[in-house]
């Protein structure tokens, strides 16, 4: 094969084949396709598309590049969720305990933040210990142990997709449909699922800004799901403001911790739930009942020993990733809340230190947001509008002046 006449007839808008793209893909996991032709197919795709066919044929290309999920074939039904990522985004620490305590097996496979949007991985490495790099028998041996394993993308698992999904990154081609629809539909496939659930948000702290790109998304990848057998389900949601009231690696696990043990915020317990519902068949009331009567809580004790951590850390994750400089920003007028601007409160996590900018940065577990106030909420002149943990004094400076950007209050 001719990876420049590839290159150009993808260009030129032309359908390449299913034969043609698992070529592409398996030189380039093996390195025989180099990165410069691959970014130069990667920026065809993102202006020319790609068919639904070509989508399928590109996305089972990189599942192909490594290995999947096996199962005894007397396995309960094997579910997962997707979000699209957001900003204080915790649900899958608490969905991911509740549906296996419904009986699912729930091989959670997670990435790390980028940008301003946070990741499940960051979150759950705050807890001292905690180890993400499962090797994919152990993950199955833990799932027939407790049902549920949470972690991170291993050298055999979709390595076509970890190695296209950086060069997007450093490319500009990450907002390209097609391309985000194999990539995260080959590594949700690669988990051999019966049901996903995908959270496809949109708003200023999403990946897609508008409702209708966040449709098609959802739809391209629907396709994709049922095409390879696999139930699907799609929840769109606006990400116009954090989810629930902790923006931060710790203070995320702290808050999805309240939520396991039935508190929490509302929003957060809302769409937890509105999740579980399809994938793991348990109504509302019934999924209310597991959560609120403590063995997800349980179960996520006995995950963080799985994993290599101590679920006594938990009740002091607060001390142990304690931020230098902890202080509230206060409201300076009375009103009521009219937004709290979910990008603006990202880009202001990020500079604290709590996201990466580039994907081997570092991320400061104790920085962040909590305690931040609701839209809907009234506030009199000061009212603490939320409490900033930083580094130093600098930082929380530049974060206070974002803070009250983000947050508008109407009188
Ligand atoms: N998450 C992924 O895993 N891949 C994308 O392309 C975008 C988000």
């Amino acid at each position: 094969m001719h990876i420049p006449t590839l290159i150009a007839r993808k260009r030129e808008g032309e359908e390449l084949t299913s034969d043609e793209i698992r070529e592409l893909i398996a030189g380039y996991a093996k390195d025989e396709v180099p990165d410069y032709q691959m970014s130069a197919f990667a920026m065809a795709v993102f202006f020319k598309g790609m068919t639904p066919r070509e989508v399928a044929a590109l996305t089972r290309a990189m599942m192909d590049s490594g290995d999947c999920f096996q199962y005894p074939a007397d396995r309960p039904t094997v579910v997962d969720k997707h979000s699209t990522g957001g900003i204080g985004d915790k649900v899958s620490l608490i969905l991911a305990p509740l549906v296996a305590c419904a009986g699912c097996w729930v091989p959670m496979v997670s990435g790390r933040g980028l940008g301003i949007t946070g990741g499940t991985l960051d979150k759950l490495e705050s807890i001292p210990g905690f180890n993400v790099r499962v090797e994919m028998d152990e993950a199955v041996k833990q799932l027939q142990q407790m049902n549920v394993v949470m972690m991170g993308q291993t050298e055999r698992f979709c390595p076509a997709d970890k190695r296209l999904y950086s060069l997007r990154d450093v490319t500009g081609t990450v907002p390209s449909i097609p391309l985000i629809t194999a990539s995260i539909m080959s590594k949700k496939l690669a988990e051999s699922l019966d049901r996903l659930v995908l959270d496809v948000k949109y708003g200023t702290g999403a990946f897609m800004q508008t409702q209708s790109d966040a449709e098609a998304l959802a739809a391209s990848m629907t396709a994709v799901g049922q095409q390879m057998g696999v139930e699907v389900f799609t929840i769109l949601n606006p990400m116009s403001e954090p989810t629930g009231r902790t923006v931060g690696n710790a203070l995320e696990v702290i808050e999805a911790l309240e939520c396991l043990e039935g508190g929490g915020p509302a929003d957060l317990r809302d769409i937890v739930l509105e999740l579980s519902m399809p994938i793991s068949g348990k109504s509302r009331a019934e999924l209310e009942t597991l959560l609120d009567g403590g063995k997800p809580r349980e179960l996520f004790d006995r995950i963080v020993i799985a994993q290599g951590g101590d679920p006594a850390d938990l009740k002091k994750l607060g001390e142990i990733h304690r931020a230098p400089l902890i202080r509230e920003v206060l409201a300076p007028t009375a009103g009521i809340v009219e937004a709290v601007d979910a990008g603006l409160v990202g880009q202001a996590s990020l500079q604290l230190g709590a996201g990466r900018a580039k994907s081997n940065d570092g991320v400061d577990f104790s920085v962040g947001f909590d305690q931040l106030i609701k839209s809907g909420e009234s506030v009199t002149s000061g009212t603490p509008l939320c409490r900033i943990h930083a580094r130093n004094q600098a930082d929380f400076e530049m974060a206070e002046a974002m803070i009250l950007k983000a947050i508008r209050v109407a009188n």
